[in-house]
């Protein structure tokens, strides 16, 4: 029976995890929230990486065979270091669209919304230096959103003054393509669609980010579980509102899993 492990810095990851639910549901699943430490968009190099490395550590002594790194910022400061150090386990990790983006933009204005930490890295800084043609990309860090939606805002009047200012240089610079650059965005997609129009192309990676995962499984030979199957919600914060939050933002990782949960302490 495969057990896969998906971890962010908090709630993100669930947008992860969801597609994985709908792609590759035969699977039981851990998913751990960091959400005592986060956000990690604005802490060192040295402490996402060393963070990253040791959630990976604990999820596979909870049994996990295979993990998602399902954080923008911890793939760009981490994911070399945890396959280093990890090189049994298929490890997977999202980062932002921008070779999708690119084929789909017809203006070749591209607006990238993620983390601090994640547009200086020199894994993202690679990836734009790796691209050819002449797109322009406007970088734009989400400071300020993740602790709201963190806390569950995901359409307050709060947050929708804070991302109307993030947007701002999108709709100045006239985009046509927005890369959702971590992945507690994509749960502000009903705003960001308010703010910028149904004209806009919205790039997320979950879905490519679980087909390479199903890739790395097969490859792995890691084979599917019979039921029942279960997802365990971790959280280092508050497991409890994990869950509730969980079953606002993803209702049917609901249907066909068993569930458990619990707050864990991580050191
Ligand atoms: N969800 C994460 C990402 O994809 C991290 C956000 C944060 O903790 O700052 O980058």
């Amino acid at each position: 029976m495969a057990t896969i492990g998906v971890f962010d810095s908090g709630i993100g990851g669930l947008t992860v995890l969801n597609e994985a639910l709908r792609q590759a549901p035969s699977h039981h699943y851990i998913y751990l929230a960091d959400s005592a430490n986060a956000p990690y968009g604005e802490k060192s190099s040295d402490w996402v990486a060393q963070r990253s490395l040791d959630l990976c550590h604990w999820l596979v002594r909870e049994g996990c065979q295979a993990l998602v790194v399902a954080c923008n910022t911890a793939t760009a400061e981490a994911i070399a270091h945890i396959r280093h150090e990890m090189p049994a386990i298929p490890i997977i990790g999202v980062e932002p669209g921008i070779k999708p983006a690119v084929h789909q933009s017809t203006n070749h204005k591209v607006g990238v919304l993620a983390t601090q930490n994640t547009l200086k890295s020199d894994k993202f800084n690679a990836l734009l230096a790796s691209l050819e043609g002449d797109c322009e990309f406007i970088p734009q860090a989400g400071l300020g959103l993740v602790p709201l939606i963190e806390s569950g805002q995901i359409d307050s009047s709060e947050i929708e003054g804070l991302l109307r200012q993030h947007l701002q240089p999108f709709q100045d610079a006239g985009i046509d393509t927005l890369v959702l650059g971590c992945t507690h965005y994509p749960f502000l997609t009903p705003l960001i669609r308010k703010i910028l129009g149904d004209g806009i192309q919205l790039i997320d990676t979950s879905e490519a980010v679980v087909k390479q995962l199903s890739r790395k499984l097969e490859e792995f030979q890691l084979l599917q579980s019979a039921p029942p199957r279960t997802i365990r919600f971790y959280s280092t914060l508050d497991a409890n509102g994990l869950v509730q939050l969980a079953k606002q933002l993803i209702p049917s990782a609901f249907e066909q899993h068993s569930i458990e949960t619990s707050t864990v302490f991580i050191s």
